[in-house]
């Protein structure tokens, strides 16, 4: 069943667990990140970045995943994970995307509220789920910081919130994309931050993340975990210096060992 994000990411909130949002760019990982929910029994997110969109096409990945979701009898949404512009946010919903992020967490406070403000009236018109950031993530890359962290305050995530109208918020209080070492989650912040809100929280970045700070997290009230790099490592080395006529049997181990990494996450965001 093709979930609405919102509702669910309240149900979860409200539950005390959290929905797993998992990036992909091809059939393989979608097929791995399927069959975890299925195994786990428990519904999830299935996410594309801009670039992984611009490497499998747009009506390509749309179809890859709905496909996947139908056949696999899932629980589960596809949602664009960190559109830039509204043009990006646009073409996808017009395309069949039903839940989208708009990160302008770059920009100025009031330039991130008026994108964010203008990406909410036109997905909520068409009844589509937003999610905004506010606080800047840092991203590491091959041991190399990219971007400066810049946590989000209490006061600053509230007037987001209000100000635009968003159904889910994504903060920064620690957590890092990619998965550097000494990743930690302020946790007093963090606990201050869903306690000022009603709408879900969501934390990116959580590949470099301790279990206890995932469970901790989840136990304040986090709504949607995202994780990305520990797909592309258990993918990639699976396959690296393999050689195989056949690649099939190469992707079919890939598979597998991906899948091990997202039911491992599924159950612990569950926090059955
Ligand atoms: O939006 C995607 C996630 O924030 C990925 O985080 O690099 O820690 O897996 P990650
Ligand atoms: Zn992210």
């Amino acid at each position: 069943m093709f979930l609405n994000v919102s509702e669910e990411l309240k149900k979860a909130r409200i539950g005390k667990y959290a929905i797993g949002a998992f990036n992909t760019s091809n059939l393989e990982i979608t097929k791995a990140i399927c069959s975890a929910a299925k195994e786990a029994e428990m519904p999830i997110i299935i996410q594309t970045t801009p670039s992984s969109i611009e490497y499998a096409g747009l009506e390509q990945i749309i179809s890859i995943v709905k496909t996947e979701i139908e056949i696999s009898g899932i629980d589960a949404s596809l949602h664009l994970d960190h559109a830039k512009d509204f043009e990006t946010v646009k073409r996808c919903i017009d395309a069949g995307y039903r839940s989208v992020m708009i990160d302008g967490s770059k920009l100025p406070f009031e330039e991130n509220v008026a994108l964010t403000k203008k990406v909410v009236d036109y997905a909520h018109s068409k009844n589509v789920s937003v999610e905004g950031e506010i606080g800047a993530i840092a991203t590491e890359e091959g041991g190399e910081i990219e971007g400066k962290s810049e946590y989000s305050s209490v006061e600053e995530t509230r007037k987001f919130v209000d100000l635009t109208g968003v159904d889910s918020v994504a903060v920064s209080v620690g957590n890092q994309h990619g998965a550097p070492e000494g990743e930690k989650i302020n946790l007093a912040l963090l606990k201050e931050i869903t306690e000022s809100i009603e709408i879900p929280v969501v934390m990116h970045g959580c590949s470099g993340l301790s279990e206890s700070d995932i469970k901790s997290a989840v136990d304040l009230g986090v709504s949607k975990f995202n994780i990305d790099t520990q797909i592309r490592i258990a993918f990639s080395k699976t396959i690296n210096g393999e050689y195989s006529e056949d690649y099939r049997k190469m992707m079919v181990r890939a598979i597998d060992s991906v899948q091990k990494v997202v039911e491992r996450y599924i159950k612990l965001f569950s926090n059955k």
